[in-house]
């Protein structure tokens, strides 16, 4: 089955005092382990897909995060704003405005 949205959350890590920082540096892996805690509770898998990837390009904005077929961009992510996200965009097609990033 086509899932309904496809979430590419950057988990890039940098080393420590690299001039760009990093989503890894800032926190992603946290922000990655929640959205897949959501996923395994609410039972989303086939509908919804969440891929950890490298380098998205706004790094200074981290943790990113671009959910299509849509092109929603969200930067500064924290664990606690993933509830929202799913309850609001994922499952309710409503971005979440506050973390968007274009
Ligand atoms: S490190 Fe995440 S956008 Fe570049």
């Amino acid at each position: 089955m086509k899932p309904k949205h496809h979430v590419f959350v950057c988990m890039n890590q940098r080393p420590p005092g690299h001039p760009r920082g990093s989503c890894g540096g800032s926190g992603a892996s946290g922000v990655f382990e929640t959205m897949m805690g959501e996923m395994e509770k609410r039972d989303l898998f086939g509908q919804i897909q969440v891929t950890g990837t490298f380098c998205l390009g706004p790094c200074d904005q981290g943790p990113t995060m671009v959910v299509y077929p849509e092109g929603v961009w969200y930067k500064g992510v924290k664990p606690e704003d993933v509830t929202e996200i799913f309850e609001q965009h994922l499952l309710k097609d409503q971005p979440v405005e506050r973390l968007r990033l274009m």
